[in-house]
């Protein structure tokens, strides 16, 4: 079967950074396909390849790339190019399959999907077609919009046919956590709340906001990382044991996880200071956020989970923090040995680290934490496939194990929603520091941050 990649948002931020080196990449692996990068910006495929393909790309991957220039505001002209450029590359009766990949605003979908359905009844006539169509996160504004988004789709597509990207799905760590969890018994049978005393999550980000800003400030982190990224992995961290590893079991207990978390029982918000300082006007929206909450099912309820994700800071820190329940203190009554931990670090280094008390040389039954730790690169080597390589490479094959389904992500805005009101307190807090609330909630909670 031919598989033509029609690149919507072609010259924009995420097709250059993450998505063509990812095509690439598959490419130079073998799989073969077709791309066509739509966009208005530049008018050549010259002008387009200088600005947006790395120079050093393979002359193989340039001979399967094309661009067009594309006015979504102009839809005869824009249909009939696309159309007859797919006419082009296809021979009469042949099996095709077009990936639709709409790395654009939301609110250009409704154009988009018009435009698909005019260009798809015109290559149809030609072959037999199968089509997909992939939408980044975050998916909607809201609850509500996401559903008016989804409808959209639906006039186009079946859900089968649909990919809601997630691209932290398609990271090594994500999937590592699966089989930690669900391929070691000694694990399985310490991870709940008999066990677990807490788990932290910090996404410390370095960067800031910087030329995202347009998109950004209607977005802010809620909607960026949490209703997403951090969701997901939560999901990954609490769910009950699939049946099996396959992506309808595993989608199965997400779901679980999702509707047995309420909404945060706390949450701060903060922007940097010099967030959009140069655009002009007054941006207030949140780059930063700490939160609590917790799964409230059998397993993992009482489990408190904190939060604290953004940007602006002074490392980049990305790690799970599963602290275990100390009663050993207590039965040996001896206030010096320390927590037993799980810690997954993903940044800077993709380590997990089993964290135990041993002998200190010297001493008379003393003993002193010391780390067991894997370390991905050096026992696999550095060439873990980046997320976005897995995930197109799993919309290639057809396989959805790496996308959250509509109803996950309906559950995720249902839990963050209360948190997306104006009415919270935004503390301005300089770059390059923790806002104040992060260590207020710690202290507040009794805990102290890991990093
Ligand atoms: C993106 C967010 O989805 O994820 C960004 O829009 C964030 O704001 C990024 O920086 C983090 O992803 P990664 O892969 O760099 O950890």
């Amino acid at each position: 079967m031919k598989q033509i990649i029609i690149q919507f948002g072609g010259t924009g931020d995420l097709a250059q950074k993450k998505l063509y080196p990812a095509y690439e990449n598959l490419q130079g692996e073998g799989y073969d396909f077709i791309l066509i990068a739509l966009g208005r910006r530049f008018a050549t495929k010259e002008d387009f390849l200088e600005a947006m393909v790395r120079p050093e790309a393979s002359k193989a991957f340039l001979d399967i790339l094309d661009y067009l220039q594309y006015d979504m505001s102009d839809e005869q002209g824009a249909t009939d190019l696309l159309s007859s450029h797919l006419s082009s590359l296809v021979q009469e009766g042949e099996d095709v399959s077009i990936i639709y990949y709409m790395a654009l605003q939301p609110s250009l979908y409704e154009d988009a999907i018009r435009q698909i359905q005019i260009v798809d009844s015109v290559i149809s006539k030609k072959v037999n077609l199968a089509k997909k169509i992939v939408v980044e996160k975050p998916f909607g504004f809201d609850s509500e919009t996401a559903k008016r988004y989804n409808n959209i789709l639906l006039k186009a597509f079946s859900d089968e046919e649909i990919y809601r990207v997630d691209h932290y799905l398609g990271k090594e760590f994500m999937q590592n956590l699966l089989l930690l969890r669900f391929h070691n018994d000694i694990i399985r049978m310490i991870w709940d709340n008999r066990s677990i005393d807490s788990i932290q999550i910090i996404f410390d980000e370095t960067h800031g906001v910087d030329q995202r800003l347009g998109f950004y400030e209607k977005i802010g982190v809620v909607r960026d990382t949490i209703q997403n990224h951090i969701l997901q992995i939560i999901t990954y961290l609490t769910m009950s044991d699939p049946t099996t590893l396959t992506p309808e079991d595993i989608a199965a207990e997400k779901a679980k996880v999702l509707r047995a978390i309420s909404p945060p029982e706390e949450f701060y918000t903060g922007r940097y200071e010099s967030l959009g300082a140069g655009s002009g006007h007054i941006v207030n929206t949140p780059t930063y956020a700490a939160l609590k909450l917790s799964v409230n099912n059998y397993y993992m309820a009482d489990i408190p989970i904190y939060i604290r994700t953004g940007k602006m800071q002074k490392e980049a820190k990305s790690l799970i923090y599963v602290k275990f329940k100390n009663k050993t203190q207590k039965v040996m009554n001896d206030s010096r040995i320390e927590d037993n931990s799980v810690i997954i670090t993903i940044h800077p280094e993709l380590t997990i680290d089993i964290v135990m008390n041993l002998k200190e040389p010297k001493t008379s039954w003393k003993s002193k934490p010391v780390r067991f730790r894997f370390n991905q690169a050096e026992t696999f080597g550095a060439n873990t496939p980046e997320a976005y390589e897995q995930i197109v490479q799993k919309i290639l094959k057809g396989d959805k194990s790496l996308f959250p389904s509509m109803s996950e992500i309906c559950e995720s805005w249902r839990i963050v929603e209360p948190m997306l009101t104006e009415e919270y307190h935004m503390e301005v807090y300089p770059i390059r520091t923790l806002p104040r609330f992060a260590n207020e909630m710690a202290q507040k909670n009794n805990f102290t941050w890991f990093a």
